[in-house]
């Protein structure tokens, strides 16, 4: 039974462990960027094979974002490497981005991504959101049955980025380019100083702005 109960705001526990692409210390190989620590259930399996083909072909944007990718699942390094021959067949691409081999569960135990309710054996499809200054800033947990929508993670990391530079927050389905929200612990009168082309107030805590640039 894992006991690990992590939550937003929480330190990314640090770990050294072997992966596709070398051993790496979890802490120094994100440096400065943004991290994503994902599990998958198991290798060789069909739900698996196209989320780790979608986030092969997505990884360009995640880059983009400054954000590195790491996966991990309770299967050996050698299985990782086979199983990408299969996912580069039949996905169109092989990840480029390491896979922890975690047969033993030291990181898996530690990020608490086997459920025991779901399954003994098998970690949980968990997402852990990192900021350049180690912390969580985002978890998901999704079953075996359902494969993660990998847009969404982009989309929820914009709105991670941005407001972590600006003092808004992102209404539902928010994309990219569309209105924020000021959030409710900056006043009408700091809004007009900081938005001097105005804001449109729908209440008065429900104020959107134009996206702010950099
Ligand atoms: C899948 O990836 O399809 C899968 C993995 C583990 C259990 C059930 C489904």
């Amino acid at each position: 039974m894992t006991t690990s109960n992590l939550q937003l705001g929480d330190l990314a526990p640090d770990f050294t462990a072997p992966t596709t692409r070398g051993e790496i210390r979890f802490h120094e190989w994100l440096g400065d960027s943004w991290g994503v620590l994902f599990s998958h259930p198991k290798d060789f399996t069909p739900v698996c094979t196209t989320e780790l083909g979608t986030l092969a072909r997505l990884e360009p944007e995640f880059t983009r974002r400054n954000v590195k990718v790491v996966g991990l699942s309770v299967d050996a390094i050698s299985d990782h490497e086979r199983w990408s021959e299969d996912i580069a067949r039949t996905q169109g691409q092989a990840p480029d981005f390491p896979l922890i081999g975690d047969p033993e569960r030291r990181v898996a135990d530690l990020y608490g991504m086997v459920h025991p309710g779901a399954s003994d054996t098998m970690t949980v499809r968990s997402v852990f959101v990192i900021g350049p200054d180690k912390k969580i800033k985002l978890t998901l947990t999704y079953p075996a049955s359902t494969g993660r929508n990998f847009q969404e993670l982009l989309r929820a990391i914009d709105s991670l980025q941005l407001t972590a530079r600006h003092q808004v927050a992102t209404p539902a389905d928010w994309k990219q380019g569309e209105e924020v929200i000021i959030v409710p612990a900056v006043s009408d009168e700091e809004a007009n100083r900081r938005y001097p082309d105005g804001f449109r107030a729908e209440t008065p805590y429900l104020r959107y702005v134009p996206q702010p640039g950099e």
